[in-house]
């Protein structure tokens, strides 16, 4: 598939103050790739420069199969979607959404035609002639994804575009960019530090940390393959068991907790014998119903410490034989026992399902 963008070894450095490290990237055509990070992880320096508002200390930046590194802003051939891209308050919508077609110099009929089009697309058709201070902050950003689709750019960049909602009209959105997506076959680049946001929506998601990306990946590798703690964490829930590796065979690395008992997880290079690690094993993943022995599923004892009732599922947390706590999802099951502090609990999961960090 062609590629829509690609960034080769792209960095910024505002003094002293790494704000991103050499980073590649590629987005194909008709991609959906978000950028998911913490605050101040370089998620909008990166977007800031490939729009062309900042410049990179390093590296290059390939639009299109044209280098775009120096080219200016209006040239580089992007719609852009910013939490607080502000609309002209003086211009109605449709003047609004017409305006990146005016200073193409289109002609008047085509202009609106293609307006017409685009906010047909956003269901603002009827509100073509109020003015933005005279609309929700959901249909603002309907006019601003209205105005960064309308000239059919190659690819649209989106920072945080949903953040200045609330939660209902945020998913509604969120649906409705999914969709736009797919029906017009457009490229998107989104930014969202909230990872629901980025799992729900993206082909592929680009986990940043530091001014680096992590991991990049579906939003199923991220989530059943994280390759650090920090990838494991931020995305879902998790928890961390400390541990020591005691064997290693190809297929398996074998790990000793401080109560003796052992657990068991898919090999991987890196770890030696009698190095200490962390094991990471997902809330949704343990169960309490013991099934018949297998070398497949890990077990360990605990003490149930509190449970916290969420309605679809319920929440255990337990603490190990080990010393540590951990938490338990279970979707609710009226057959499942309720169960008292202190009471003792069984917990097993698959070895798959298990991960070693350093
Ligand atoms: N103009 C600047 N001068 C100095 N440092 C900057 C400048 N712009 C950004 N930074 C720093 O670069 C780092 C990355 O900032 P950036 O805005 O890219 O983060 P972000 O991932 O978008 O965070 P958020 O989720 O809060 O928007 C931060 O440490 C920030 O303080
Ligand atoms: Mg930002």
């Amino acid at each position: 598939m062609t590629s829509k963008l690609t960034l080769h070894g792209v960095s910024k450095r505002y003094g002293p103050v790494t704000a991103l490290h050499p980073t590649d990237l590629e987005v194909r055509e008709g991609e959906f790739v978000t950028l998911l990070g913490p605050s101040g992880s370089g998620k909008s320096t990166l977007l800031k420069i490939i729009a062309g508002m900042e410049l990179p200390t390093e590296g290059r930046i390939i639009i299109n199969g044209r280098d775009a590194t120096e080219m200016p802003v209006r040239e580089r051939d992007l719609g852009m979607v910013f939490q607080n891209y502000a609309l002209m308050p003086h211009l109605t919508v449709f003047d609004n959404v017409a305006f990146p077609l005016k200073i193409r110099k289109t002609a008047t009929e085509e202009i609106r035609r293609k307006v017409h089009d685009a906010l047909k697309t956003v269901q603002l058709e009827h509100l073509k002639d109020r003015k933005p201070q005279a609309l929700s902050g959901g249909q603002q950003q309907r006019v601003s994804i209205a105005r960064a689709i309308v000239y059919n750019p190659s690819l649209v960049l989106m920072d945080e575009p949903l953040g200045a909602l609330d939660k209902k009209l945020r998913e509604q959105l969120q649906f409705e960019i999914k969709e736009l997506h797919d029906r017009l076959g457009i490229t998107i680049l989104y930014v969202t530090h909230d990872q629901q946001e980025a799992m729900s929506m993206s082909d592929r998601v680009a986990l940043m940390n530091g001014g680096r990306i992590e991991q990049i990946g579906t939003p199923r590798q991220l989530y059943f393959t994280p390759e650090t703690a920090f990838a494991a964490d931020f995305l879902g829930s998790s928890n961390f068991i400390d541990a020591t590796v005691t064997a290693r065979t190809s297929e398996r690395t074998v790990c000793r907790l401080s109560s003796g008992e052992e657990i068991a997880a898919p090999s991987r290079e890196g770890f030696s014998e009698g190095q200490k690690v962390r094991l990471m094993v997902r809330p949704e993943h343990i169960s309490l119903l013991g099934q018949a022995v297998s070398a497949d599923r890990n077990v360990l004892k605990g003490v149930t410490t509190g449970t916290t009732f969420f309605g679809e599922s319920a929440e255990i947390r337990a603490r190990l034989a080990a010393g540590s706590e951990i938490a338990i999802r279970i979707p609710n099951d009226y057959s499942l026992p309720e169960a008292e502090p202190g009471a003792p609990l069984h917990l097993e999961w698959d070895v798959r399902q298990t991960h070693v960090f350093a």
